[in-house]
């Protein structure tokens, strides 16, 4: 029998990459911390029957035609708005991801924006560095509890379930959700109700819903305009929910106290855009998932899938 070849778009963490040569598999690894541009991923795609694409490889009609014999796509991620899945669907192209391992990790990074930005711990540690601190006073550096205040998640799948435990057992939160899939869940005291109610009653608002047509711009000046101007906003999912330059404003003519994103358009944004170097703006590098232990176990996940499929 031909041996399977398959392309890895980028580097991975060698247990994954330790199980897919055991499985004997003919591999193209791109070794690089930079994406393959679409015109390299077509090319390098063309005789694979498998793919290890990551969340910033656009996986689209065009690749997807130019790879006749792909079977498996393994997405190292668990978000999936990367990749045109009905398409692949129409071509019996199988597709996996990375659920459940990352839930924790994202949950985390979740929480240390909640709490970086409620205590000014950016501001306040950028104050240390540069110099600038002149002396302990009970006035000085003052933040807000994080302890009970009022947390409204938009889209309590498996992470946005996490951060609710969390908050509600470690800082006593009343927790309200709504899920624009409509999904019910009847845990840690939370609350089901509308975008609206949260908007208007929440001190924190955090994104957890997947991207896609119904979620692109959910956050607008719209809706941005329910928030409190004391509120925060924390975005761990993908930069489209939110329509930044509506943030901006809403930052600018303080009816939105901060925002706290993992995720933006484009990542990175380009040097010059605005979003950088805002007071109240703290932005991380897409890191929900990027523990050693959480990347490791991704890699395998993602690997697994591809060996199972093509090995069967
Ligand atoms: C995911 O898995 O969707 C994450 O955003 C990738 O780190």
């Amino acid at each position: 029998m031909k041996t399977a070849k398959i392309l890895i778009t980028r580097r991975i963490l060698p247990a994954g990459l330790e199980i897919l040569h055991q499985a004997g598999l003919e591999i193209d690894y791109h070794d690089s911390i930079l994406p393959l541009g679409p015109a390299e991923i077509k090319k390098r795609l063309r005789h694979c029957q498998g793919l290890l694409s990551m969340v910033n490889d656009t996986i689209d009609r065009a690749i997807i035609d130019s790879a006749p014999d792909l079977k498996f796509i393994a997405n190292h991620a668990v978000g999936l708005d990367n990749i045109d899945v009905n398409y692949a669907a129409k071509k019996n192209i199988k597709i996996g991801n990375t659920p459940r391992v990352l839930t924790q990790a994202t949950a985390e990074i979740a929480l240390l924006l909640i709490m970086t930005l409620l205590r000014n711990a950016h501001q306040l540690a950028q104050k240390v560095q540069s110099g600038k601190w002149q002396s302990w006073s009970p006035t000085l550096d003052l933040g807000r509890d994080v302890y009970g205040k009022k947390l409204g998640i938009i889209g309590m799948g498996q992470i946005g379930q996490r951060l609710a435990e969390i908050c509600h057992h470690s800082f006593h939160m009343p927790i309200s959700y709504y899920s624009p899939s409509g999904e019910k869940i009847l845990a840690y005291a939370a609350k089901a109700t509308s975008l609206e109610e949260i908007l208007r009653t929440s001190d924190i608002v955090s994104l957890h819903c997947s991207y896609n047509q119904a979620t692109h711009h959910l956050m607008n000046a719209k809706t941005l305009g329910l928030m409190q101007p004391s509120a925060i906003l924390i975005n761990t999912t993908r930069g489209g929910v939110i329509d930044q330059t509506a943030l901006l404003d809403a930052l600018n003519n303080k009816t939105l106290s901060a925002a706290g994103l993992d995720v933006t358009t484009p990542e990175p944004l380009a040097a010059d855009s605005p979003l950088l170097g805002h007071q109240n703006l703290l932005i991380y590098p897409h890191i929900g998932s990027a523990t050693i232990e959480t990347r490791t176990k991704m890699s395998q996940m993602a690997a697994t899938f591809l060996v199972n499929g093509l090995k069967s």
